[in-house]
């Protein structure tokens, strides 16, 4: 009899569970596999990627490249997404272009058969944090420059294909920069940067633009949604959040005891056969 109270208990539970799994909402279901493009980082709401936008929110769309890396294509530049921080909707970025490239010269970045362009934010969904720095990036410099302008180029790889010219780094504010635009007559090109880079370059300009930028998000909070049990997503034809839960859609939240209670059930009553035994 002691042996078999256990038994009974596995018992009651699988067919507990298994009701509960055949009248699961299927786009729960779909919205809780945990989706990843295989560098381990989780994509989660407001992100989406694999054709499930009802995991997601709009302009949320994520592509996976051959690395592993998730993609963030914003007004047609595709960046790479490093780290995503769902609390605080914070998501770090570099620029694909460069970041994907094949690092023959470890000691240089390689601007110019790779270019950086200015960055362009669909500005309601995704804002630059406002402790970033701007570098600006010069094209086709004079490549006899005078001496103070030398440091600007460091760390960036000669041009052999004679394409860009020379091209220089400043920050935004550096006092150098109207002087050096002078010695310019290419692009220029606006890459925000997470450090702070002050005056007079040498600051390793190759690490900072591959560690990227940190960009802030607006999407419908998920919070609510999460507490309860359910899994956030939205309804492209409503065009309206949805949280996604075992029983069925919600607007904002599962309904308190439902999906909860059973297991409070189940939980209690398995105390009462263990206590009993
Ligand atoms: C990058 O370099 C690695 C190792 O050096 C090599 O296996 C790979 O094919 C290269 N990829 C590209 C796109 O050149
Ligand atoms: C120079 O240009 C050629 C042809 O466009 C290209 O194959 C090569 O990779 C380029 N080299 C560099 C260093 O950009
Ligand atoms: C580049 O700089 C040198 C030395 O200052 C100057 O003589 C030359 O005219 C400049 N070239 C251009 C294209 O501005
Ligand atoms: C690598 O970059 C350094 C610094 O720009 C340069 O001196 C060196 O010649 C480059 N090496 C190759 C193989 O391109
Ligand atoms: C810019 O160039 C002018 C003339 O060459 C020079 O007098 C001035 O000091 C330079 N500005 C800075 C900030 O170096
Ligand atoms: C990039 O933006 C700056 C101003 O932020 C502008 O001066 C420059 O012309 C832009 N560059 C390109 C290539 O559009
Ligand atoms: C900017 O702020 C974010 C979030 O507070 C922080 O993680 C980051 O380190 C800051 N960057 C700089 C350069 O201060
Ligand atoms: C989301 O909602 C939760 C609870 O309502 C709140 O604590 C949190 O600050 C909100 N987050 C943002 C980014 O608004
Ligand atoms: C979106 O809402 C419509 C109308 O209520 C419904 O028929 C459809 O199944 C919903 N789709 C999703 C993905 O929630």
């Amino acid at each position: 009899m002691k042996n078999q109270v256990p038994g009974f208990s596995v018992f009651i539970l699988c067919i507990l569970s298994r009701t509960v799994l055949a009248k699961v909402d299927p786009l729960y279901k779909a919205c809780s596999v945990r989706e990843t493009c295989g560098d381990g980082q989780t994509i989660a709401f407001p992100f989406y990627i694999r054709e499930k936008p009802f995991c997601g929110y709009p302009g949320f769309e994520i592509s996976c490249n051959s690395n592993g890396n998730p993609v963030l294509n914003l007004n047609n530049i595709d960046y790479i997404i490093h780290e995503i921080s769902y609390n605080n909707q914070v998501v770090r970025v570099s620029n694909a272009a460069v970041s994907e490239t094949n690092n023959s010269n470890a000691s240089c970045i390689d601007l110019s058969s790779h270019r950086i362009q200015n960055l362009s934010l669909p500005e309601d969904r995704f804002a630059l944090l406002s402790n970033q720095s701007e570098l600006v990036l010069l094209y086709n410099c004079n490549s006899s420059l005078p001496g103070e302008l030398l440091r600007y180029r460091n760390g960036i790889c000669e041009d052999k294909n004679k394409t860009a010219g020379t091209v220089l780094a400043l920050v935004r504010n550096d006092a150098n920069l109207e002087n050096a635009s002078r010695e310019c007559s290419g692009d220029q090109v606006v890459a925000p940067v997470d450090v702070y880079a002050g005056n007079g370059g040498g600051f390793g300009i190759g690490e900072v633009i591959k560690r990227g930028f940190l960009l802030r998000w607006t999407a419908s909070n998920c919070s609510d949604c999460a507490e309860s049990g359910g899994k956030c997503g939205f309804n492209g034809s409503t065009y309206h959040f949805k949280c996604f839960c075992p029983d069925r859609p919600h607007g904002l939240q599962c309904d308190p005891g439902k999906a909860n209670g059973l297991i409070t059930k189940v939980a209690v009553g398995n105390t009462a056969f263990n206590s009993s035994s």
